[in-house]
């Protein structure tokens, strides 16, 4: 057990430049240079920080999350500008960094040099300039690239505030930042490029299809990280493990809304703890009272306000220790296209139709 320090931080303060606010964030750098584990939001998720240059550092990350080590990480800069010095930027590349970056995107480039081997043994590397800033101060100060999955234990639902790391992580860090709730909620999109210069999605996120199609990118094959087995070669090593899962089983629920609230209905008088997630609309047809934790994560047409809270939701869940999860079907345009990803994976592709 190592001693683990939580720190509050203002993140608005940050945002103002406020001096003292930023002092808090120097320890943390410092740690994260001496080879030690640091948890700091970002826009996205909570991610587990570590130096990227120091192997026995990026070890203790996998130690920690309980994470498969073929499962490279993303290495995380301050700035634009250092992506080109790590990795080789293509035409393409470059015009999705122009027109993102600082973003809820991760690229997966070659690599220059041998240099980020710790975080990811390919002779590709997955990297990303968070938008957040108190994540950009942090590792700026650090004055090293960070090292950083999500801080969660692998395979749980990612986190979107500190509550939710601290039952995981205590004892198991140096230091967690506590800072505001992550406002975007999903991890990043990561995106690669193939010799034709195509864009593949990795992972669907914040940064959408039609985002990438702005900029006149190709979209090489439709995503295929929705299925919930494990694909044979894997583009992204992430995508052969269980994602998400909360403690529950969780199913999703596909049909017409009068189909899916008379399946809960029925639910209500079966002895078993459920747990219902769902859009603002289905809260109409409950008062509140019924045998059940329902969960609204937004309204229907609203992927942005979903995101943001679907990992609350699932945690949420495991707090209330409920038996079983259903979850409505979203719908899948724009970020709705990440939302319905997480939701498959976390289901384990267990999906009733009604
Ligand atoms: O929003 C995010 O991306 C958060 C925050 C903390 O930045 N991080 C995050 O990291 O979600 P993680 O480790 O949970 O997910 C990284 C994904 C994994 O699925 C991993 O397999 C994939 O990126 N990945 C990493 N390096 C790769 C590479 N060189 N090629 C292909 N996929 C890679
Ligand atoms: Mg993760």
């Amino acid at each position: 057990m190592i001693k683990t320090e939580i720190i509050k931080i203002d993140e608005k303060k940050i945002d103002n430049q406020d001096e003292y606010e930023i002092k808090k964030l120097h320890k943390a750098a410092e740690i994260i240079k001496n080879g030690g584990l640091v948890v700091f939001p970002t826009e996205t998720v909570y991610g587990l920080g570590a130096n990227a240059l120091d192997e026995t550092a990026v070890k203790k990350i996998y130690e920690a999350k309980g994470r498969p080590s073929d499962n490279p990480l993303i290495v995380h800069a301050a700035n634009p500008e250092d992506i080109y010095k790590y990795a080789e930027v293509s035409e393409i590349a470059d015009k999705i960094i122009k027109k993102f970056m600082p973003a809820p995107l991760t690229l997966v480039l070659k690599k220059k040099s041998h240099e980020l081997n710790a975080a990811c043994k390919l002779d590709t590397v997955a990297i990303r300039v968070p938008k957040n800033n108190t994540a950009r101060k942090l590792i700026e100060l650090a004055g090293v690239p960070v090292a950083a999955p999500s801080a969660n234990l692998s395979g749980k639902p990612s986190p979107t505030n500190a509550e939710h790391i601290i039952k995981d992580l205590n004892g198991k860090v140096e230091m967690i930042i506590s800072g505001e709730n992550c406002e975007i909620g999903l991890e990043s999109t990561v995106i690669s490029f193939d010799s034709d210069e195509n864009i593949n999605i990795l992972r669907s996120g914040y940064i959408t299809r039609e985002d990438l199609y702005s900029v006149g990118a190709r979209i090489a094959r439709p995503q295929n990280s929705d299925n919930p087995g494990p694909p044979e070669n894997p583009p992204s090593p992430g995508m052969k493990y269980a994602h998400y899962s909360p403690d529950a089983p969780l199913y999703i629920l596909s049909g017409e809304e009068k189909n899916i609230v008379g399946f809960i209905k029925k639910e209500i008088y079966n002895n078993k703890k459920t747990g219902f997630l769902c859009y603002d609309e289905f809260l109409n047809y409950f008062d509140g009272n019924e045998n059940i934790a329902i969960i609204s994560i937004g309204a229907k047409n609203n992927p942005e306000e979903q995101a943001k809270n679907l990992f609350d939701a699932l945690n949420k869940f495991n707090m209330l220790e409920v038996d079983i999860i259903y979850s409505a079907e979203p719908e899948k345009t724009g970020v709705g296209e990440a939302i319905y990803n997480r939701l498959v994976k976390a289901s384990g592709g267990k999906i009733i139709k009604l």
